[in-house]
């Protein structure tokens, strides 16, 4: 049976790999970056401790979710979003075994949204800082000798943790208002969805790098509309502003989203917001 070791455990991504049951084929591993009740300590910025983890678990397979995400800290701190974002995948690189497969899950934020309908082999232009070292990681994982996949995801959501998803609906269910961008567009990425995604690319010894989201591209402001609308809230509290009328620290990409034709050619589901967002209401 083969290893999976995710990285990143307690975030919104890596809970979700805990609640979902998963395929009979493969032994889960969990490891947390703070010390967890019951799980495996690995902070990926601490070299001892991912060559220790990963010479007692030898896993087959690595999936980095760990990451600083948020992208107005890194700006702030350097320092900190290189250490984990690029030095940790470096460890993980350099510690795992020769065949170990590693995916490593990365961001719209690599392209500067000037154009739009970025494919896997567009050229980046990241904005912000956490963008570059995303798009670094990227870099040194092709460039090592070992089996990869990267995978290009937007505004992960989920009724879990820290999201876009959970900020909309927080503050409109208190009757906060809120101003959201009508000029930045993507393609969301439902994290339950993602998790499917990576075991089908698991399971079709997939290589390489790809794309995935939802199947539509939308505007921030419309992303909030439909949350609105399928959880019965007051669409009237959301204030339609441009991008640049946000105090953000770091520079976001307006148009980022991607062209998943790739996702298709695999005969891979793509969901649509509205339906998603249904779902979601609705469990
Ligand atoms: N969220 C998005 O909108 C988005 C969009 C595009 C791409 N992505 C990418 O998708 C992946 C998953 O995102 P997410 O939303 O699940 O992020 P998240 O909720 O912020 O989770 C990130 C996890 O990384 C952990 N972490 C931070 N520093 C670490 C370290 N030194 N060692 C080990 N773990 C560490 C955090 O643990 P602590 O909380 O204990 O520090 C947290 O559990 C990330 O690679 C992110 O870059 C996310």
């Amino acid at each position: 049976m083969r290893k999976i070791l995710v990285t990143g455990s307690n975030g919104q991504l890596g809970l979700h790999f805990k609640n979902i049951p998963n395929s009979s084929l493969f032994s889960m591993i969990y490891t947390h970056h703070s010390p967890f009740s019951g799980f495996i300590n690995m902070d990926i910025s601490n070299e001892e401790q991912v060559r220790s983890v990963l010479q007692k678990f030898n896993p087959d397979i690595i999936i980095n979710t760990a990451a600083i995400t948020d992208v107005d800290l890194c700006q702030k701190n350097k320092l900190l979003a290189r250490r984990v974002n690029v030095d940790g995948l470096k460890n993980l690189i350099k510690h795992s075994k020769l065949k170990a497969k590693i995916i490593q899950i990365s961001s719209d934020y690599i392209f500067d949204g000037f154009s739009g309908f970025y494919s896997e082999n567009s050229t980046p232009n990241p904005l912000s800082y956490y963008g570059k070292t995303k798009l670094e990681a990227e870099n040194i994982l092709i460039s090592s000798n070992k089996n990869f996949i990267i995978i290009r995801v937007s505004t992960l959501f989920s009724n879990i943790s820290i999201n876009f998803y959970n900020w909309v609906l927080s503050n409109l269910s208190k009757n906060n208002h809120i101003k959201v961008a009508k000029d930045q567009i993507s393609n969301p990425c439902y994290a339950l969805n993602l998790i499917n995604f990576i075991y089908d690319l698991i399971l079709l010894d997939f290589n390489g790098k790809i794309n995935f989201g939802s199947k539509n591209s939308i505007s921030k402001l419309n992303f909030a509309n439909d949350i609105a609308d399928e959880n019965n809230l007051d669409k009237h509290l959301i204030e339609e502003v441009k991008i640049k009328d946000i105090n953000f620290e770091a520079d976001r990409p307006l148009n980022s989203s991607f062209d998943l034709s790739l996702c298709s050619d695999l005969n891979i589901n793509l969901f649509n917001i509205k339906d998603t967002l249904k779902y979601m209401a609705n469990i």
